[in-house]
């Protein structure tokens, strides 16, 4: 009988080294808002793969360990408990988990070169020639690295030529495999992707290499949204997809100027105009301006590439969708700061949100970033709310150098000055207290439902209320009293009379 247990045990372990020998092994690098959680739903659809996600940012890997995920986003959490221990792993061991891997996917910053050739444009990667000069360096085994950061069009060759210089006779497949999750809805965007995009060399190792990571997004995405091209369609269609949204933003947020003037509605002019179904509705609200980590960073990159190719009419054409975003910023502060008698010295004034969108606490390239800047300027004291982001993050915001956020965490400056007419509070209605005026900045859904009465009680009249987001119900606010401002709507008689000059 012990003799028989004991063969049973010999045998399952035997079958237990031979499954996880066989098993197929993934490696992100870069634990961010793009590497945790697509390896988290890779993991939770892959039972059947290994994954693991590595940094060398130890206060990120420790948080991914920990229960206080270093990123918010809705449903990340479920999925990392469910899997994190069983074929999901946080390591800052970034050589041996690379070493290991038969897919290695980059997904670390490529931020936007502060100088030298391209500064202000092009994208920095230095980040990306490190990952792969040290994936040549650790590497006993073929693998495919895949480029999941997004980067400029061509970079996959210059990766390919570092990989295969150093690489002692290793086998190394390029795919480009961009992502186009969106913040606040990401891991419903990775469940249910409108696409997958998989770009490769045209050689049978490169048809062999997408066949691969084909195979892995095949366990969830139907395979119809399994779109294969080549590695340069694959680069640029990310660029593109991320100018073709912005343009679209910056499109109805020209207009949203243009209807303040007439009298015309922005609103209704966006849903009139997105019945057209050649057009759709999505992505048409008129805001403060767009923000997040990617928009005008690959712009700009773009607008790099043009240039570089002697396209400057195509550079010019892309350009223009940055300055209509800086200018509807700077619209909104003029329009503040010319309806409160020209002056916001010393007033109060009530930030609702601060993250670049709701439901997401990142606040990299923030709207929010320029207003308050252009309010600090005209020497206003700010008391800024926002559900998900902290008083140390709004800080480091407001005092870092534009393009420094996008650096591993261990390199960004620390703040050293604080701002001091900014305060923080965990609560609207603290925030609001005996403010002049109230600006909405992100339009996290608990604004929708504030006691507007009670808020109005308790601020300094005339009480004003700039909603950038056009969330709140205007009609209603001015019932009780507030003199408001929505972007794009028919402007309030007193706002007309103060007209702001961007
Ligand atoms: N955030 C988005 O919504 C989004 C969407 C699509 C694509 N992207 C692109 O994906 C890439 C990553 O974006 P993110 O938002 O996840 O950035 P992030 O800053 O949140 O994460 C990048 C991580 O890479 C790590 N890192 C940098 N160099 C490293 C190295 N040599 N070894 C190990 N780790 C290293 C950093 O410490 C950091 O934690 C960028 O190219 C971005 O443009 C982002």
């Amino acid at each position: 009988m012990v003799f028989t247990i004991m063969v049973f045990e010999y045998l399952l372990l035997l079958f237990q080294v031979v499954v996880y020998k066989n098993k197929m092994k993934i490696c992100c690098i870069g634990a961010g808002y793009v590497g945790g959680p697509t390896m988290a739903v890779i993991a939770l659809k892959c039972p059947d793969i290994e994954v693991a996600v590595v940094d060398i940012s130890v206060p990120r890997i420790a948080a991914w360990n920990s229960d206080q995920l270093p990123i918010y986003e809705p449903g990340l959490d479920g999925v990392v408990k469910e899997c994190r221990g069983r074929n999901l792993f946080f390591s800052t061991d970034v050589e041996k988990h690379v070493r290991e891997a038969d897919i290695v996917f980059v997904s670390v910053n490529t931020p936007t070169k502060t100088r030298g050739l391209g500064a202000g444009k092009a994208a920095d990667l230095t980040y990306w020639e490190s990952a792969a000069r040290m994936i040549a360096d650790v590497s006993k085994s073929d693998k495919i690295v895949v480029e999941k950061s997004t980067v400029p069009v061509k970079t996959a060759e210059a990766i390919e030529k570092i990989l295969t210089h150093n690489s002692k006779g290793i086998k190394f497949q390029i795919l480009s495999n961009p992502e186009f999750l969106a913040e606040g809805t990401a891991i419903q965007d990775l469940f249910n992707p409108d696409r997958v995009l998989i770009g490769g060399r045209e050689t049978p190792e490169g048809n062999k290499a997408v066949q691969a990571l084909k195979e892995v997004y095949a366990h969830w995405v139907p395979e119809e949204r399994i779109l294969t091209t080549n590695l340069w369609s694959a680069e640029l269609s990310k660029l593109a997809a991320n100018a073709f949204l912005a343009q679209r933003i910056s499109s109805v947020n020209a207009m949203s100027a243009l209807c303040e003037a007439t009298g015309a509605d922005v609103t209704q002019v966006s849903y009139a105009v997105g019945k057209d179904t050649r057009i759709g509705p999505k992505f048409l609200n008129a805001s403060v301006g767009f923000g997040g980590s990617c928009f005008q960073k690959d712009i700009l990159n773009l607008v790099y590439i043009c240039e570089c190719n002697g396209l400057p009419e195509v550079a010019e054409y892309w350009k223009q969708v940055i300055k209509i975003n800086d200018y509807q910023k700077n619209r909104f502060v003029n329009r503040v700061v010319s309806s409160m008698f020209n002056t916001v010295s010393n007033k109060k004034i009530a930030i609702l949100g601060f993250a670049f969108k709701k439901d997401t606490g990142d606040t990299r390239e923030t709207p929010a970033i320029d207003v308050c800047k252009g309010l600090l300027g005209d020497k206003a004291r700010l008391s800024i709310y926002d559900p998900q982001v902290t008083e140390d993050q709004v800080q480091r915001d407001l005092s870092m150098n534009k393009f420094d956020w996008d650096h591993p965490l261990h390199l960004q400056p620390m703040s050293p000055t604080t701002v001091k007419q900014v305060s923080c509070v965990w609560d609207a209605y603290e925030a609001t207290k005996d403010a002049h005026g109230i600006c909405i900045l992100t339009e996290w859904d608990e604004f929708k439902k504030l006691d507007f009465k009670r808020i109005y009680d308790n601020m300094q009249k005339p009480a004003f209320v700039f909603d950038g987001r056009n969330i709140v119900n205007a009609d209603e606010l001015r019932e009780i009293g507030f003199i408001v401002y929505s972007i794009g709507k028919p402007l309030d008689p007193w706002l007309k009379d103060m007209p702001a000059v961007a």
